[in-house]
């Protein structure tokens, strides 16, 4: 047994978590023995780094500060959880990873995608996520779902021209390897996003059969 490995990838408010939650649901119902989980996070000590990527300070974080505790969780949250359960043949669903890391520490911040590549590789080895639901939907879309969802973590208070390059990269990496990446439209009502899910269903479920 290998399992499978799937993230969930979008910028802010674009409903990978609503999705994600849908999405178990029906692999759930179809038979799949499911691990749901999150990055930054996934772990307790996981998620205490996510707290401090999150929360708003005063002291600005340097942008290798970021990207360093960013695979500093990921380290944690593969040793302890996704390995674990990928060698017990489980569907791993997890919303956000690298995809993540190349959108916001490379797009947004401006770090260079060869230097995020020299810590996917050391923290990750050889593992890369078998299938990649991008949840696409214009910035302005998704930022006012996440503003009306409630206070703005250190990530939302970000000006437009950095999600609009979280979003371009999101495209360019799906762009680039058609075989992994999965694009949904996520502008569209929730209902038309899940009709999508609906129909990669069969694909997903395929897969997880292995
Ligand atoms: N297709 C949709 N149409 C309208 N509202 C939606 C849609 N999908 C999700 N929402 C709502 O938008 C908000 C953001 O959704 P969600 O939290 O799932 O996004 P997310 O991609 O996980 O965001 P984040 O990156 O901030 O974690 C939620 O209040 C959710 O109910
Ligand atoms: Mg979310």
């Amino acid at each position: 047994m290998s399992g499978l490995f799937i993230t969930l990838e979008g910028p802010e408010g674009a409903g990978k978590s609503t999705n994600r939650d849908y999405l178990a649901e029906r692999l759930r119902a179809a038979g799949c023995d499911l691990l749901l989980t999150r990055e930054p996070g996934g772990t307790p000590l996981a998620e205490r780094i996510r707290e401090l990527l999150l929360a708003p300070s005063a002291e600005p974080m340097a942008a290798d500060t970021e990207l360093l505790l960013v695979f500093a969780a990921r380290a944690q949250h593969l040793a302890q959880v996704i390995r674990p359960a990928l060698a017990a043949g489980k569907v791993v669903l997890c919303d956000r990873f690298t995809d993540a890391t190349y959108a916001y520490q490379g797009g947004g911040r401006g770090l260079a995608a060869e230097r995020i590549a020299v810590l996917e590789q050391f923290v990750q080895g050889e593992l890369r996520p078998d299938l990649t639901l991008v949840f696409d939907l214009p910035v302005e879309v998704g930022l006012a779902r996440a503003a009306a969802r409630g206070r703005l973590d250190r990530f939302e208070q970000e000006a437009q021209d950095f999600f609009e390059a979280v979003r371009q990269t999101y495209l360019a990496r799906a762009r680039l390897a058609p075989q992994r990446y999965r694009l949904l439209d996520a502008a569209q009502p929730l209902a038309a996003v899940q009709a999508q899910l609906d129909r990669l269903l069969p694909e997903l479920l395929e897969r997880a059969r292995g």
